[in-house]
């Protein structure tokens, strides 16, 4: 895994938005895998700002999704890789690829993403962020390296963490619809953003722990392409 600190939140929003525009200019980006959530917010603002129609026709492919919200609930997934990527960056709906988590059927609904996920060649390029307890996507502690797309329940240090984007914490759903460790793996790139000190903990386990479930995050270390752009209070406790 490389790493490269930046001084804040704004650094890392143009460092992050310089890798994804890099990645198109060369050829080497189709299919964008976009996290949601706090962190990344910064580089999809500075895409709108400069990406200029470069963009458009790249598919999106975002790494999980609520279960139990409607998708057109302002507060899940589905209208946040809308609102905040696809039409900003004038991405046409048909592009856009969110675990269908209001499904009855949530292992075909999970099937259903994967093949997605084939059917437009692969990830080239994953955007993530990371949990304070170490997830990545909603791979919670317990999640192992093969784990595929599947339905999991949030930990509770999730629900309170993103009980911000909700009227109320008792809002905040219990489960998702996630890809998998494995799943994310098979992108062939991964930008692994971390921001602000609430993440220094778990970024240091990330990169410099035995690769565990304990931190679902440090199987990236098993990826040959792994870049990790974090700002200076979330390096903090980096050796
Ligand atoms: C979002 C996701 C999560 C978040 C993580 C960090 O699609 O899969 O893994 O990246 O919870 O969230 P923030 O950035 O809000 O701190």
């Amino acid at each position: 895994m490389h790493l490269e600190v930046v001084a804040d939140d704004a650094a890392l929003g143009r460092v992050g938005a310089d890798r994804i525009l890099q990645a198109r200019a060369d050829g080497a980006l189709h299919v964008l895998g976009v996290a949601t959530g706090g962190t990344p917010a910064s580089t999809y603002r500075e895409l709108a700002r400069r990406s200029d129609g470069r963009l458009k026709d790249v598919r999106l492919a975002a790494l999980d999704e609520y279960v139990g919200l409607p998708a057109e609930h302002p507060g899940s997934y589905t209208s946040f890789v809308r609102r905040n990527i696809a039409e900003p960056l004038g991405i046409a709906p048909e592009h856009v690829a969110v675990p269908r988590a209001a499904a009855h059927d949530l292992e075909a609904a999970a099937a259903l993403f994967e093949q997605q996920l084939r059917d437009a060649g692969g990830v080239d390029l994953q955007i993530l962020g990371i949990g304070a307890n170490g997830h990545i996507g909603f791979n919670e502690p317990g999640s192992q390296a093969d784990s595929r797309t599947r339905a999991v329940t949030l930990a509770e240090r999730t629900r309170q963490d993103n009980a911000r984007f909700f009227d109320s914490p008792d809002d905040v759903p219990r489960e998702a619809l996630t890809q998998g460790i494995g799943t994310i793996l098979e992108a062939r790139r991964i930008l692994l953003l971390a921001s602000g000190p609430r993440k220094a903990d778990a970024l240091a386990r990330a990169m410099e722990q035995p690769p565990s479930a304990d931190c679902p995050a440090s199987w990236l270390q098993r990826h040959p392409d792994v870049l990790v752009v974090a700002d200076q209070a979330a390096a903090a406790a980096l050796s």
